[in-house]
């Protein structure tokens, strides 16, 4: 890759940052020399009910991988999140709501959120949810959801976010696999003008769903549903007349604060479970430096709750750290392609951290619905969720933030609770499309197939050598799975499951996925989740899923599908199965290709051989390898010849 143009830290942010280069380097060089000290008084920085005094107990080794971080202190985060701002800031708007509608938005003091939290905790405790419990919540982006994650938090239950978009069999074998006693959802969502049949989806999920017995339903759009006697509340009476104070539960430090499913490249998706201390401390901290933010700034993260950005970077990080964000329920081109710079106008937005998807999505509709509004409260833009290629930054760079805007492509994971790698704003030259260098106490390491680890400009497998507080613990249930999944492949190592180039400069490049997850608008899919709808239809004998380069998702879903003898591959049934999978999983999982194969390249000892669908998926037949170990080559051939347009 040629090296790209280099965008240096002017004087002035450096001047205003938290950090700046000198201090970036002082700082890391304590971080990882030690780390024990170095955290030890960063942990400071959230309210402990009783102090730690133990930082960090951890073990990267197979079987047995523990981590542990601050676990002789307790805490409670929704305290961190609310009581502790009460007394200087208690009328401070912690949450500002944009709807769907332009005409909606609210605005939500500390106080408020404190009181509404508060009286939603007691409704829970009324309802008999404990500490320990699972409750799920399947809403819309409105403040209620942020309301449900902070109440759980209060009384110590583990919440499980389930993205709005995903299906009821979806968001029932979510509720399954954690066993939750409760869900808290609405009537419907709204985006871009649309329904989003939520309480219905919840009624769907629940016929398969025993464990559950309440179901808190908040009144969004009025929209008819049906109420189950028994089981089924809404939302604005359970709460009222519930007091406006409520005890928070003492936790552990090492105790869950949530779990979040999120895909792998085999199975059913994983239940990545946070705990509290370290996640806290973490989310908090990578807010403040990545963000660089201030006192009284406006920041809007463009995640939905449902994901692991909304969890650290739209509730606990920013309220955790007393600021305002931006809680957004709509879509960037409702009702106009020019919403999100039209939302940044009107509340004023300093900070913006959005994803690359949707800057190639506004890129298409040139410059003019950027350019139209004003956009001068802007000081720093934020990317995440895959790499964002050099084109998509320089416009994001230019047409976006003028060139006044430095921006931090932060790279992290569900399972790594925050940002690992990111330019600090006041500290980091930055190199389009490049995650640039470590977080604080992160130790990237870059190594070869065979685990080797590989020293100065290189490309490799990305790993991370120690462990950091916001770092995943287990997987819910499965703690086996855990250690099989991150730490078997490269001995003592975090594996990530990216791929990744250093340059001379030291900066690390994300070059995306190396196992069987691809990366759909920066939504991760497991390809083996997919084939498993795909041939749960009854036409369908046998599927192989991949992902491609596609222009504004970065990759698309192609789907290699072999039908059961008899059936005819009809354009009416490829659009059936195209459905069919939106409603086994959800929208995000719909193939962008079907291609029908009347085989599929098997090794003889019957493996499918992914590399080389991937390749003509990818329409690189040059590149195919070494055929000669398929049972049948002739099914390549045939791929190719009938690989449909893209
Ligand atoms: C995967 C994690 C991090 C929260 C949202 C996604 C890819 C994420 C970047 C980035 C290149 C990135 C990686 C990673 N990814 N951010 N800035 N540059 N790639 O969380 O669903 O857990 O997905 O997203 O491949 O492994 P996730």
């Amino acid at each position: 890759m040629s090296e790209t143009h280099l965008y240096p830290v002017s004087e002035e942010t450096a001047k205003a940052a938290w950090v700046d280069n000198a201090k970036y380097l002082e700082m890391y060089e304590k971080s990882v020399s030690d780390p024990e000290g170095f955290w030890a008084e960063h942990g400071k920085r959230i309210d402990w009910m009783k102090p730690f005094t133990q930082v960090k107990d951890v073990t990267f080794t197979v079987p047995g991988v523990s981590i542990k971080w601050f676990h002789d202190g307790t805490l409670n985060a929704s305290v961190n999140c609310l009581d502790r701002h009460l007394e200087t800031r208690g009328d401070q708007t912690a949450i500002i709501w944009e709807g769907d509608d332009p005409a909606d938005d609210a605005h939500i003091t500390y106080r408020d959120l404190y009181i509404r939290t508060c009286k939603l905790a007691n409704a829970l405790r009324a309802k008999g949810v404990k500490k320990g419990d699972r409750v799920c919540i399947y809403m819309p982006m409105i403040p209620e959801a942020a309301v449900a994650m902070l109440a759980c938090a209060r009384i110590g239950a583990i919440h499980s976010v389930v993205f709005g978009g995903f299906s009821p069999d979806s968001l029932a074998g979510r509720i399954q696999d954690s066993e939750c006693c409760a869900v808290i959802t609405a009537d419907e969502g709204l985006r871009g003008g649309r329904k989003v049949p939520l309480k219905a989806n919840t009624d769907k999920a629940l016929e398969t769903c025993p464990s559950v017995s309440t179901v808190l339903v908040v009144r969004r759009t009025g929209g008819d549903v049906a109420m189950k006697d028994g089981r089924d509340v809404w939302y604005h009476e359970a709460v009222e007349g519930q007091p406006e104070t409520c005890e928070p539960e003492e936790m552990n430090a090492e105790d869950p604060l949530f779990i979040l499913y999120t895909s792998g490249s085999t199975g059913k998706p994983k239940g990545v479970l946070h705990s509290t201390g370290g996640y806290m401390v973490y989310t908090s901290m990578t807010h403040q430096y990545v963000f660089d933010y201030k006192d009284g700034e406006v920041y809007w993260c463009t995640a939905d709750v449902g994901w692991v950005t909304g969890h650290s970077y739209i509730v606990y990080g920013p309220l955790a750290n007393g600021a305002v964000t931006l809680m957004f329920e709509g879509v960037p081109n409702y009702p106009t392609t020019s919403r999100f710079w039209e939302v940044c106008d009107k509340h004023k937005v300093s900070i913006f951290y959005t994803a690359p998807t949707a800057i190639r999505a506004l890129m298409r509709d040139g410059e003019e619905p950027v350019k139209k509004t004003s956009r001068a409260s802007l000081r720093l833009l934020g990317s995440v969720g895959e790499p964002i290629n050099p084109e998509a930054w320089e416009w994001y760079h230019r047409v976006v933030g003028e060139h006044r805007c430095p921006i931090v492509d932060t790279w992290w994971q569900t399972e790594t609770g925050g940002i690992l790698i990111t330019p600090l704003p006041g500290a980091t030259d930055l190199k389009p499309g490049s995650a640039t260098r470590p977080f604080f106490g992160v130790k990237p390491l870059i190594v070869d197939s065979e685990g080797g680890p590989l020293e100065g400009a290189c490309e490799g497998n990305l790993c991370i050598a120690e462990s950091w507080p916001g770092q995943m613990r287990t997987v819910y249930g499965d703690h086996a799975r855990f250690e099989q999944t991150y730490f078997s492949t490269y001995k003592g190592l975090y594996f990530t499951g990216d791929g990744c180039r250093r340059d001379a400069d030291g900066y690390y490049w994300i070059t995306g996925r190396v196992d069987d997850v691809i990366n759909v608008s920066g939504h991760r899919m497991g390809t083996a989740e997919v084939e498993s709808a795909l041939v749960a239809h009854s036409k369908v004998a046998e599927a192989a899923v991949v992902g491609y380069p596609h222009d504004i998702k970065g990759q698309g879903i192609y789907a290699y599908v072999t039908l059961v003898a008899g059936e005819e591959p009809t354009e009416e049934l490829r659009k059936e199965l195209v459905q069919w999978v939106r409603k086994e999983i959800g929208p995000i999982a719909s193939p962008d290709v079907i291609q029908w194969a009347p085989g599929l390249p098997k090794t003889r000892s019957g493996k499918i051989m992914r590399r080389i669908l991937r390749k003509i998926a990818e329409n690189d037949f040059g590149a195919l390898g070494d055929t000669s170990t398929l049972a049948d080559p002739g099914v390549v051939d045939d791929l190719i010849d009938n690989r449909p347009a893209t």
